[in-house]
């Protein structure tokens, strides 16, 4: 299974790709997590810490700077660039690189076409994008089984997400899941739902606990595992497992 997190930036994609891609974990999937942002964090909310997810950062950027051997094939770039998280996910640093070599697995191809490379029929792959709308764009030949389009209920993060929507509908590119983040009240709600009619949209509260795990850098998942937001989070990967 394929899955794509989009949306506008700071609207929860990389809080929503760390709870997935556990929760899918713990349920027996190998689960792969590709943080393909240029300001990769997705560690911190898979629960390596900031320091490991550092690291992982400079060997990216090492290869960069021409001071690291490039990977010989994309399962090489996962497990010599990547880390095993907690409940067995693995995570790869896969951002785009400043001097890309044209063609190498490891850099010359966009993380949008690495997510289906990487794929396999035992493997979830869970990829956490940059936010905006180029990261569709680019996926466009590339179809994958879902697309997390997760928005805040502000006009500017729901007209991305609404834009993202239509666009990956139109391409045919997976099967859209809106993922209405940090909602307060109904009329947050109502929002959400008035801009994407026909799909209904998973309600994730606005929740402070997801903050102050971030503030003492652990996982949502393990400083807060009932908090409502964490909780929707959890519920929500596992419809996307009912839903195979
Ligand atoms: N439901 C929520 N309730 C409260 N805070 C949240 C919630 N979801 C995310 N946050 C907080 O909002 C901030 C942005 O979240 P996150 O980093 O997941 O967004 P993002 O879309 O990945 O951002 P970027 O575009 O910069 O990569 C973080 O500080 C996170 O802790
Ligand atoms: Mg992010």
């Amino acid at each position: 299974m394929k899955i794509a997190v989009v949306g506008k930036g700071g609207s929860g994609k990389t809080t929503t790709s760390g709870v997935v891609a556990r929760t899918l974990a713990r349920s027996g999937r190998s689960t792969l997590a590709l943080d393909c942002d240029s300001n990769p964090n997705l560690g911190i909310s898979l629960g390596i810490g900031e320091e490991a997810t550092e690291r992982l950062v400079a060997v990216r950027d090492a290869v960069d700077a021409g001071e690291e051997e490039h990977a010989s094939s994309a399962d090489d770039l996962v497990e010599r660039f990547g880390v095993t998280a907690p409940d067995g996910v693995r995570l790869a640093v896969v951002t785009a690189i400043q001097n890309p070599q044209p063609g190498c697995p490891c850099c010359g191809i966009s993380p949008e076409r690495l997510l289906g490379e990487l794929a396999r029929p035992d493997r979830v792959v869970v990829a956490d994008f940059e936010a905006g709308l180029g990261t569709v764009m680019r996926l466009d030949g590339n179809p994958v089984d879902v697309v997390m389009v997760v928005v805040e209920p502000t006009p500017k993060s729901l007209e991305v997400g609404r834009r993202a929507a239509e666009s990956v509908r139109e391409s045919g590119l997976g099967r859209v899941v809106v993922v209405a983040n940090r909602v307060r009240d109904d009329e947050d709600a109502a929002r959400v739902r008035a801009a994407f009619p026909g799909l209904e949209p998973v309600l994730v509260p606005d929740d402070p606990a997801i903050m102050d795990a971030e503030r003492q850098d652990v996982a949502p998942l393990d400083a807060a595992p009932d908090a409502p937001g964490v909780r929707a989070l959890v519920d929500l990967a596992d419809s996307l497992l009912k839903a195979g």
